[in-house]
């Protein structure tokens, strides 16, 4: 397997972090530089990022992002010393309407995560977000709206692809030690061949 496929693998969804450490400046920047050399639709260029980055602002969105919706609140929900300690929420345009948007914050997104995880930093995209709660507490321009977050931080917890069960179902699910087990379908059945 290339290094590039394992770093693949192990760049999962995260969601418990060790509180001890900042993500540091440089790993901050190239997760930046990350999604400045995403491809995006007609090359252009919708999304701004905002770093949150101080503690206090951090642990006032956290109520406002929710994690693991799959899970019951008291396996999924990061617990007091477990939270993210870094969001960046991708932004829009106010009213912006191209459809390819979601697009281009996917790319930027999947950029993200891998250009933090190759530093051993582990992340959680984020759809269920209480977008006008956020932006009031950080006091986001009217000029933008939040289309997604990305939650970051050293991972306390493992995360392992596993084969679809005999039940065919997708849920994530975790052990006893709170690791998480995540179901992937076969290349055979979401590919085909045209010869
Ligand atoms: C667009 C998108 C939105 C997501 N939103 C959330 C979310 O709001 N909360 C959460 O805990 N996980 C969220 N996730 C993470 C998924 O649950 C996760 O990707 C999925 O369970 C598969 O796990 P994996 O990323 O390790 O492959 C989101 C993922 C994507 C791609």
């Amino acid at each position: 397997m290339s290094e590039m496929m394992k770093l693949m693998e192990g760049r999962r969804t995260y969601r418990r972090f060790d509180q001890s450490g900042r993500v540091p400046e440089e790993v901050i920047g190239e997760i930046l530089e990350s999604a400045r050399l995403s491809s995006s639709a007609r090359n252009g260029q919708q999304l701004t990022f905002a770093v949150v980055e101080g503690r206090e602002k951090v642990e006032e969105i956290f109520p406002m992002t929710h994690f693991a919706g799959a899970l019951p609140k008291e396996l999924g929900t990061p617990k007091d010393g477990e939270h993210p300690v870094l969001y960046i929420l991708l932004l829009v345009e106010a009213g912006a309407k191209d459809p390819w948007i979601p697009v281009d914050a996917g790319i930027a997104a999947a950029n993200m995560t891998m250009a933090a995880w190759v530093h051993g930093v582990g992340s959680c995209i984020m759809g269920a977000i209480d977008r006008k709660q956020i932006a009031e507490a950080l006091a986001i321009p009217e000029k933008y709206e939040i289309h997604s977050a990305i939650a970051f931080g050293y991972p306390t917890h493992k995360s392992t692809i596993v084969p679809v069960g005999e039940d065919g179902s997708l849920k994530y699910y975790l052990d006893e030690n709170k690791d998480y087990y995540v179901p992937k379908k076969e290349v055979s059945e979401i590919s085909f061949r045209i010869r």
